[in-house]
């Protein structure tokens, strides 16, 4: 099978395709909203220390590991580990996690693409009403919306590695940056913009607790597409003679770049129409800013450019949003289906349906379980409180899950596979990587305290 295993054509066609995977929704809202919550400044310094220390190795590991299998995440694990049961648990996680964040990812996007829709048809006036969102994940039109979004995902899925997930990151990674600059370039000119800026860039310290720099780990591992399989998976379609540290560089800096510009968007927007905001008084869900809170502030826009204007601010706004949710999504989808490609030796097409339809089903019942089929939700109540069946995916899958994985793979490089193979495989196609400082530190890093502090965020997520 490796001997026909597509690969990606050229190291640009990676890094677009992986940064596409790791540029998402958690960019756009989270990561700006988490930064002016939690000391501003501060919180940036903390993240890019954790993005540059603990993130970047466990990121080569996950490359190195794939390109050397040749293989996605469940024979990776199985193969390198030699067939024993604990790594193929590790395998499984990592299988079956992307699967389950595809599905929450899903409904998001299908939301997104709806409001798309309607920014785009004028009805931002609807959109900015009061209790629309409610009555919008309520409604089986949603329905119309996860057909328009499983339609596009195949269209890229089914071309494969170079003339799929390559070509599309090539096209729409270029795309979202100028939207992201042109709305960046907008918002800047408003008045009281700059009042943001300063909410989101000047540093205080006072705001870090425990929990913040928690909080800012599991961040970056979401931001940076970790734990996923996803970087195992497209290590795997890396050529040996390509330079996995420095795309992996790359894809860390252009993550991390791509939600700090993001920032200088979302904030300033904010304090423009709103210039009383109490940054604590912001939502912590991305969700609910999405969806509640930023078609208000476009609406109010209109007062001062024209609802026109605003309108048109909203569409680039969304298609943004749902360009950056989109190449995330194809990454993730890409996992379970090259899995069940390899398990039954079956084309790409077939592991498209059944992955397509396990998918769909999944995201119906996630997306129906906010009322529109009451049994979803009384299903999954648990601690006292109603859960939909998407809030506990995301509750277990979106910070709990994703450090165990990562200090699964780091166990694995410590005590299977060992630290001198994985610096084997990084040198291939960089040679100098071998007696780097780098090298030292990442050998040295992720056989000691990286799986310590994953362990215990891993811990005090559960
Ligand atoms: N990195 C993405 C984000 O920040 C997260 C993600 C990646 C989610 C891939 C799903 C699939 O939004």
């Amino acid at each position: 099978m490796s001997a026909s295993r597509e690969h990606f054509s050229s190291k640009i066609g990676f890094i677009l395709a992986a940064a596409g995977s790791a540029v998402g929704i958690g960019n756009l809202v989270g990561f700006p909203v988490a930064a002016t919550k939690n000391g501003g400044g501060a919180f940036l310094l903390i993240y890019a220390f954790f993005v540059a220390f603990i993130c970047l190795p466990v990121m080569l590991a996950e490359m190195g590991l794939g390109r050397r299998a040749q293989h996605s995440p469940y024979k990776a694990y199985a193969e390198l580990g030699q067939g024993m049961k604990r790594w193929r648990f590790a395998g499984l996680m990592a299988t079956i996690t992307p699967f389950m964040i595809a599905v929450f990812y899903m409904v998001i996007t299908v939301w997104i693409f709806g409001y798309l829709v309607q920014s785009l048809l004028g009805n931002l006036d609807a959109l900015a009403s009061e209790g629309y969102f409610g009555r919008f994940v309520n409604d089986y039109d949603f329905i119309w919306y996860l057909v328009g979004v499983t339609i596009i995902i195949n269209f890229i899925l089914v071309g494969g590695v170079r003339k799929g997930i390559e070509r599309a990151s090539k096209i729409l990674m270029p795309t979202l940056f100028l939207m992201l600059i042109l709305l960046v370039i907008f918002v800047l000119t408003l008045d009281n913009a700059w009042a943001g800026v300063q909410f989101y860039l000047v540093p205080d310290f006072s705001q870090i607790t425990g929990s913040v720099i928690n909080g800012a780990l599991a961040q970056a591992f979401f931001s940076l597409s970790l734990g996923m399989g996803i970087l195992i998976t497209y290590g795997s379609y890396f050529r040996r003679s390509d330079d996995i540290v420095t795309s992996g560089k790359l894809v860390a800096i252009t993550d991390t770049a791509v939600a700090f510009i993001a920032g200088l968007m979302t904030l300033p927007a904010i304090f423009a129409i709103y210039p009383d905001t109490n940054p604590d008084s912001l939502s912590d869900s991305s969700v609910s800013m999405i969806f509640s809170f930023f078609p208000n502030i476009f609406l109010a826009l209109s007062e001062s450019v024209g609802y026109f204007a605003a309108s048109v601010a909203a569409t680039i706004f969304f298609l943004l949003a749902f360009v950056a949710a989109i190449t995330s999504l194809v990454s993730i989808i890409e996992v379970p289906t090259s899995s069940l490609m390899e398990k039954r030796d079956i084309s790409r097409k077939k592991a498209l349906l059944v992955m397509g339809v396990a998918i769909t089903i999944l995201t119906l019942i996630a997306a129906t379980s906010f009322g529109l089929v009451p049994w979803f939700t009384a299903f999954t109540s648990y601690a006292g409180a109603d859960k939909s069946v998407f809030d506990v995916i995301y509750d277990v899958f979106y910070d709990t899950i994703l450090p165990l994985n990562g200090l699964l793979i780091c166990l694995f490089v410590r005590f299977r596979w060992k630290r001198s193979q994985l610096t084997a495989e990084l040198s291939e196609g960089n040679q100098a990587y071998a007696t780097s400082w780098l090298e030292k530190y990442v050998s040295f890093a992720i056989g000691t305290f990286i799986p310590l502090i994953l362990a215990v965020v891993f811990i005090n997520t559960v």
